[in-house]
């Protein structure tokens, strides 16, 4: 077994005095899209959050390559090429679309022409939208934009946390689309929130159940394939 691209034991975290993550255990491999799905409260944004050092651990490690993150923080995380895309997508409503994905340059630490041109090919809308405020943007595209924020910084690892919330469903069918023809062309690897059955089952190779702060079980493909058990652990 090759080293995992993130491997995560033990984690702990949570806020001030209040405990949420209570020993995450997961290991994903490079070139994997995994989800992590469980009911709402039960610790999946701030598993994310904490991954990417927004919040402090107070207990165990976040491996990447094999390297222990420690308490680096957030911008350093990203430097080595963790992308964050966060629920709610929090894009700047009062900047154009252009404005925005430059943001995403600055959090990696510089980005070619091209790395805009490759964002505007896979998210065409926000090349024909690139003046506009991004406040403008219906939901749909305020999450593209914010995917394609974090693409600019050309991420290895990308924490996705809930795209289709909120979201029309034939837009989340085609973000769906995306991350897999990305996954597919570039090896990008994706760790992704979601309660939305189908964008799961459209994207993820493998899924690990969130209860309580703490990895519950694991769905191969086989049990992904298969709707009522999926839902099953949505509702646990
Ligand atoms: N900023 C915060 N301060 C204090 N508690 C929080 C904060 N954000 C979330 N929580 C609490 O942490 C727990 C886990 O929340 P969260 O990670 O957002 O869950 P999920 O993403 O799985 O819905 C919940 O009990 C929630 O109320
Ligand atoms: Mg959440």
């Amino acid at each position: 077994m090759t080293e995992p691209l993130l491997h995560v034991a033990g984690l702990r975290g949570g806020y001030g005095g209040k405990p949420v993550l209570q020993g995450v255990d997961l290991a994903v491999q490079a070139g994997e899209i995994v989800a992590v799905i469980g009911r709402n409260g039960v610790g999946k944004t701030t598993l994310l959050r904490t991954l990417m050092g927004l919040l402090p651990a107070s207990a165990g490690t976040v491996r990447l390559r094999g390297a222990d993150l420690g308490r680096l923080a957030a911008h350093r995380r990203a430097r080595l090429g963790i992308g964050y895309v966060p629920q709610g997508r929090d894009v700047f409503p009062r900047m154009t679309v252009e404005e925005n994905l430059r943001v995403g340059e600055r959090i990696r630490g510089g980005a070619a022409p091209e790395d805009y041109a490759a964002v505007y090919d896979l998210f065409p809308i926000l090349r024909e939208r690139r003046s506009q405020r991004a406040g403008t943007l219906s939901g749909g595209q305020q999450q593209q934009l914010a995917i394609g924020r974090v693409l600019v910084g050309r991420p290895d690892l990308i924490l996705l946390d809930e795209p289709s919330e909120g979201i029309q469903p034939n837009i989340v069918q085609e973000i769906g689309r995306i991350a897999v023809s990305l996954n597919r062309r570039t090896g990008v690897t994706v760790v992704l929130v979601e309660q939305n059955l189908d964008l799961i089952r459209a994207t993820a190779g493998r899924c690990y159940v969130m209860d309580k702060g703490r990895i519950t079980a694991e769905l191969a493909p086989d049990a992904l394939a298969d709707r009522a058990t999926v839902r099953r652990h949505l509702a646990v």
